[in-house]
């Protein structure tokens, strides 16, 4: 089987993000520009990082549902669907995305620079649905002031919550990402004490120790996305979530993206969140926080994404898996027990 290189979907927070979500426009032509800078991602990557490695400059790749029928491929990854909106107590809405760019640097020059050449080659084969620009707010806080990302998955835990493994071979060593852009209402936020707000989160402000769970509030963040398996195993998901702004237009808010081996365990927590575990018992954090974005990605292995810039070859009846295994097959993308992930025959792009 040929090695798999995959995304740098695990590396940790940087200080500077752009996210992007475009739609392809419906012509041939646009099709095959999208293609090529799937081809080009690599060179992009290294040609804009190279300039200053310790910049830490990475891309996420992630195509949607639509998109993914129209490259044609013989096979689909078992868990791409559009987002579906949800309707609960406060309701979150689906919105188009074809492809998701997340790029991350320690400087903002690096993600500008890259975020740059890929609309430069992309022109006008794709229409601009979101670009938000985040930034590192203090220690890790979201613009609520809580420190945001603390209890994300390390270790051998990473790879096994965020990489697709055996259950989906044609697609291991991709990965599943949700998208929503949340505004803030800080003037409504801000009007409650810090003990209240604690108990919205679950944890303590100032120290962002946790309540232990005696103590918690039923509807506290994290014990409505604390999920477990019928085992009683705990299912993560790596979040990567950054604060963005305009304090002039009294825009305040946080980019929630979070990547899993498979979207089911992000969407509960969703269903949690929003409709409420039981219904009615929803996250307080959506009182002043309203999201304006919804969308579902998947995230192929570098190699495929690679092997996306040729339009599959016409295959023989009957032959429709081999195909897709010439792409696709990973020899090999469980953890490793550092949780590195870039020893073996897996490869990281960076
Ligand atoms: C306005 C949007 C959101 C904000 C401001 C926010 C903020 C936070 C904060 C402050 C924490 C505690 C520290 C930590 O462990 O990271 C947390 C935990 C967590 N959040 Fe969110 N979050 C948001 C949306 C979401 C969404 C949409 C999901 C999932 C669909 C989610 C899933 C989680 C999970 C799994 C944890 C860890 C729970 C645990 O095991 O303790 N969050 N979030």
């Amino acid at each position: 089987m040929t090695p798999v290189q995959i995304q740098s979907v695990e590396n940790p927070l940087t200080r500077a993000a752009i996210f992007i979500v475009v739609t392809v426009k419906p012509d041939a032509a646009s099709l095959e520009t999208v293609r090529g800078l799937f081809g080009n991602m690599g060179s992009l990557l290294r040609g804009v990082g190279f300039r200053n490695p310790d910049d830490s400059l990475t891309c996420v790749t992630g195509i949607g549902s639509d998109l993914w029928d129209r490259l044609g491929q013989p096979q689909r990854p078992a868990g791409l669907h559009p987002f579906r909106a949800i309707h609960g107590v406060h309701d979150a809405p689906s919105t188009p995305g074809d492809i998701l760019f997340h790029i991350r640097a320690q400087g903002r020059d690096f993600c500008f620079e890259l975020a740059t050449q890929i609309m430069r080659q992309l022109g006008d084969a794709v229409e601009v649905q979101d670009e938000t620009q985040g930034f590192k707010f203090f220690d890790n806080r979201d613009l609520l002031g809580f420190v945001d990302g603390t209890e994300n998955p390390q270790g051998i835990a990473l790879g096994a919550s965020v990489l697709i493994g055996d259950e989906d071979p044609a697609f291991r060593g991709g990965s599943y990402v949700i998208t929503q852009k949340y505004i803030h209402d800080l003037t409504k936020w801000d009007a409650l004490t810090v003990e209240d707000q604690e108990r919205v989160i679950g944890r303590h402000k100032l120290s962002d120790i946790e309540y232990p769970d005696s103590e918690k509030a039923p509807y506290a963040h994290n014990v409505l996305t604390s999920i477990n398996d019928a085992e009683g195993n705990q299912l993560q998901i790596l979040r990567d979530n950054m604060p963005f702004g305009r304090p002039a237009a009294a825009e305040f808010g946080t980019y929630f993206i979070g990547y899993a081996c498979e979207p089911a365990r992000t969407e509960r927590m969703l269903d949690n969140m929003f409709i409420g575990d039981p219904p009615g018992n929803y996250d307080r954090i959506l009182d002043v926080s309203t999201p304006v974005t919804g969308s579902l990605f998947f995230v192929p292995s570098m190699t495929l994404l690679e092997a996306l810039a040729d339009p599959p070859e016409p295959a023989p009846a009957g032959t429709a898996d081999d195909t897709a295994d010439d792409h696709a097959q990973a020899d090999d993308t469980a953890a490793p027990a550092d949780g590195s992930l870039r020893i073996g025959s897996l490869k990281q792009e960076t």
